[in-house]
């Protein structure tokens, strides 16, 4: 059989397309099970128990895009997050990652600072007083670094309007009885700050990173250490061993910046190679999105949630088997904890706690103090292989919520995330970016090429010597 050169091309392509489905499959594929393996020597106690101790939980908030111009409910609702909701859940620290306002001018297509709309966000945390009720840090976004010519010019109202107002990374370290939580913003947003759309990615240079390479080695003295930042690892331009290399000691990234990417993404949740989380959170502009997360014993769980839908539900113990990292977290808790544990948060009384694994009832959680309600248990019953709890929450006036996950006792299980929110998080979109241009810039060139050789251009008559002139 004779193969004609059109379907040799035609299968070579084909072969070409199939290699590198196979590749991204496996690159990405590792959003799942950890291979470096350096476990730390961790302690069985204290396990999760009965009592209402070694928990604490904060919320993130992300892209509130304070707006003189649009959606004039939006600020309405944030002062009323900042003054009910907070009074609910009561977190010990809130971090809000960035772009507090909007910064876009009335026609939706250029960009300014616009002081009134810093003064708005000043004066809701003023009336909310929600920095006498806790922890506020709120980092700017690229939005809040628009058209800012230098650090110190007066267009910066994030320094003079924000609660933290100081431009640049740092350590926040969370202390408590039991144990010290380190919190390590990066902020890679822009100086000068150019305008819209150039202000897309954001950029460490040397210096930045060594500084962050110091608070990641402050931070090893801490029980558990997260990173936040408003942009996605994937959209950040950073040099050498990269920025998912320097924060490889976090237990997870927190970030927003994609706004769940017009609806597309709503739920964006990847794992680094190195083991960490990279949990990008959807905005308070259009979607509401708020997060809580908490750690119980050392063991990170977390919920993204929709303002004011009532009860929240966070399951801490036993934990999602997806958000776990052995290489971080002190998974052999579960095998040695004695209850369930369940954080509970509404505005009304809550009249029920249901729990069933595996689709098996097991009882009603009952209330400790706070939001925590537990179960006793038996992990051992659990210790082969997957299951599945979910917990039915009922409050007095009729409202119910239900939430469940896959978890393990046995800790050298593991699952992967979704191929897609691994490919938008774990992918370097700048160098993806470059390809791109250089790959249009040669298939112009080729073209050229090609067509000055394939065939003179055959001229009649007077026109040649018009061609001539040019
Ligand atoms: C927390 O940090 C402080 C100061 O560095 C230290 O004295 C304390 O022992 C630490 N606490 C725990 C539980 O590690
Ligand atoms: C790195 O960026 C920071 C902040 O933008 C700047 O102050 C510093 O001069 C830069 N360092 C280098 C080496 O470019
Ligand atoms: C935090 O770390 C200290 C020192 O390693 C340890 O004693 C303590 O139990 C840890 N806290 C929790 C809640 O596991
Ligand atoms: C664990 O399993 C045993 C035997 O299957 C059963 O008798 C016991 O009730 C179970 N315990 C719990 C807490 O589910
Ligand atoms: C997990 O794997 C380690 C080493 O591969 C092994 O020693 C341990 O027994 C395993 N644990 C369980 C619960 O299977
Ligand atoms: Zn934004």
């Amino acid at each position: 059989m004779v193969v004609g050169p059109g379907r040799m091309l035609r299968l070579a392509a084909g072969l070409l397309a199939a290699a590198l489905a196979a590749l991204l499959l496996d690159w990405y594929g590792q959003a799942g099970p950890q291979r470096l393996g350096q476990r730390r020597p961790f302690a069985r106690e204290p396990a999760p128990g009965a009592e209402a101790t070694n928990l604490f939980w904060v919320v993130q908030v992300s892209d509130i895009h304070i707006s003189r111009f649009r959606d004039p409910k939006r600020v309405p609702d944030f002062e009323k997050f900042c003054s009910e909701t907070i009074d609910i859940i009561q977190p010990v620290l809130v971090l809000v990652t960035g772009d507090l306002t909007d910064a876009k001018t009335k026609d939706k297509l250029g960009s300014e600072q616009i002081e009134v709309e810093w003064q708005t966000y000043q004066l809701i945390l003023k009336r909310s007083r929600v920095m006498e009720k806790t922890k506020w840090i709120d980092i700017k976004g690229n939005h809040d670094s628009f058209n800012i010519p230098h650090l110190d010019s007066i267009q910066n109202y994030y320094r003079r309007y924000s609660a933290w107002h100081k431009d640049g990374s740092f350590h926040y370290v969370h202390r408590t009885p039991f144990g010290n939580y380190s919190f390590i913003c990066v902020d890679a947003t822009l100086s000068p700050g150019p305008k819209r759309p150039y202000n897309f990615f954001g950029i460490l240079n040397m210096s930045q990173m060594e500084e962050l390479s110091s608070l990641a080695t402050e931070s090893h003295h801490s029980n558990q250490t997260i990173w936040f930042g408003h942009y996605p690892t994937s959209t950040i331009i950073s040099p050498s061993s990269g920025i998912r290399m320097v924060m490889s000691s976090a237990t997870a990234y927190l970030c927003g910046h994609l706004h769940t990417l017009g609806g597309l993404m709503p739920v964006l949740h990847s794992r680094h190679p190195q083991g960490t989380l990279e949990l990008e959170l959807g905005d308070w502009m259009k979607n509401r999105k708020y997060r809580i997360l908490a750690f119980d014993h050392d063991l990170l769980s977390f919920a993204d949630l929709n303002f004011e839908e009532w009860p929240a539900v966070l399951i801490t113990n036993p934990k999602s088997l997806l958000y776990s990292s052995s290489t971080h977290e002190p998974l052999v808790k579960i095998l040695h904890s004695t209850h369930i544990r369940i954080l509970v948060f509404s505005p009304s009384f809550i009249t029920s706690v249901k729990v069933s694994i595996d689709g098996v009832h097991l009882g009603d959680a009952h209330h400790v103090s706070g939001p925590l309600y537990v179960l006793k248990w038996n992990p051992q019953n659990y210790s082969e292989g997957l299951h599945h709890i979910d917990v039915t929450v009922q409050d007095a006036i009729g409202k119910s919520s239900t939430q469940g996950h896959t978890f393990a006792v046995n800790e050298n299980l593991s699952l992967r995330f979704g191929f897609l929110s691994s490919l938008i998080l774990l992918t370097d979109h700048y160098i993806l970016a470059r390809v791109l241009f250089g790959l249009t810039v040669l298939v112009q060139i080729t073209l050229l090429l090609i067509f000055r050789y394939l065939r003179k251009p055959t001229l009649k008559g007077k026109s040649q010597c018009f061609v001539c002139i040019f």
